[in-house]
């Protein structure tokens, strides 16, 4: 029966993973995959994961099922690490889910469950996963204008002007912070612009806050989350652990639901914990084990922190020492940009044959719509990768 199956597309970033693996040139630089790295090229197993792992491993006594949403504790942490209180946590339904694309993925289901005809407005451009998954599923995704080409920043004349098209019952995804694929984000004032426009329409926001601690901090990259949280009236917010604890391959993440109230918050608990036993049963739980360890813990949170908050600040001198390169070389402001975004990610904002030529020529990996990963480059390769963007002429 499997011979009817088709060729499904290559995840672009996952194939590009794989054509940099086969790669035998020593002097090739990986900006694709969004994983930090140290200027070592390695990504770290963070301290505070290693202790906290430690910590699990000595009073750990069963394996045994947790409950279908995971473990309560995980929930009440995350929570608290995203939202800070801004909303009443009995209004909050929560389930923890495998990483980040997992809580994606529920949450789409939930919006289908909910409502299917539901469409979900994406930025133009978007994490590719979220389209890929979006129509397996089979929901309509209406692109919203988002990157400027020319600036490198927000389109915010265009943005506003698409998501007054959603209606009440469509879904509006937004990135909280560190924009991915682009790296350009919304100012305070772009964002109280946009809860306005969600107000307006009675459109639903969904947020994937994938990067938190990896902009401008861990209090900051969550503001505009807990603002729009605040005044709407339900929200989806898809959670990820991947990176701000480098616990890629643990899969941990968090989708929550808030509503308006607890008797809705009831109907969202049990919507989110019947989809997880559909899919998966019960999500995995060594991850959620290390965050809520990490959490709880005031020495382990102080110095998971402190480690985070190096990570952040290399990427952004990495940014800056690329900036002063490219000024330098193109004698023009015209990559300035790179300093202006936050995150992994920035989009160069040049063709496929250009960055196909980088990697041809110069052995630089990106992906194919120019996006790329800061955390990738060292003090050695931001040199590299100035001159080959100047020789190729981008
Ligand atoms: C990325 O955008 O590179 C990461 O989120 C990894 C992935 O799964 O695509």
């Amino acid at each position: 029966m499997f011979e009817t199956l088709k060729t499904q597309p290559a995840d672009k970033i996952l194939a590009l993973m794989q054509m940099y693996r086969e790669d035998p040139r020593d002097t090739k630089v990986d900006l694709g995959v969004g994983v930090y790295k140290d200027a070592t090229g390695l990504t770290p197993v963070m301290r505070a994961v290693k202790a906290a792992e430690q910590k699990i491993w000595e009073t750990q006594d069963t394996k045994v099922y947790t409950g279908l949403i995971g473990d309560p504790a995980y929930s009440d942490a995350m929570i608290e690490l995203v939202l800070d209180g801004v909303v009443a946590r009995n209004t909050i339904a929560a389930a923890a889910t495998p990483g980040g694309t997992g809580a994606v993925r529920q949450a789409f289901e939930m919006i289908r469950m909910a409502n299917a005809n539901a469409r979900v407005f994406v930025s133009n451009p978007t994490w590719p996963n979220h389209l890929s998954i979006l129509s397996y599923i089979g929901i309509e995704a209406v692109p919203y204008r988002y990157f400027d080409n020319e600036t490198r920043g927000v389109d915010f004349d265009g943005m506003p002007a698409d998501l007054k098209t959603a209606k009440k019952g469509d879904v509006v995804l937004l990135h909280g912070c560190c924009h991915n694929p682009t790296g350009a984000n919304l100012n305070a004032a772009e964002w109280d612009a946009v809860i306005e426009v969600l107000l307006e329409t009675g459109a639903t926001p969904m947020i994937d806050i994938a990067y938190q601690g990896f902009g401008d901090g861990l209090a900051e990259d969550a503001a505009a989350t807990r603002k729009l949280v605040a005044a709407v009236p339900e929200c989806l917010i898809a959670a990820s652990c991947s990176k701000n604890f480098g616990i890629y391959r643990e899969r941990t993440g968090l989708l929550m639901a808030i509503a308006a109230d607890p008797a809705a918050q009831a109907l969202n608990q049990g919507t989110l914990a019947y989809l997880n036993r559909q899919n998966y049963s019960f999500p995995p739980d060594h991850g959620a084990r290390i965050v809520t360890t990490i959490l709880t813990d005031d020495a382990l949170r102080s110095d998971w922190m402190a480690e985070l908050e190096e990570v952040r600040l290399g990427m952004l001198d990495l940014r800056k020492q690329l900036a002063t390169e490219l000024q330098r070389l193109s004698g023009s402001d015209r990559f300035g940009f790179l300093a202006q975004h936050r995150g992994m990610f920035s989009l160069l904002g040049t063709s496929p044959e250009k960055v196909e030529l980088l990697r041809k020529e110069h052995g630089i990996y990106m992906v194919g719509d120019s996006r790329m990963n800061i955390a990738g480059l060292n003090a050695d390769t931001v040199p590299v990768l100035a001159k080959a963007i100047i020789d190729a002429g981008v």
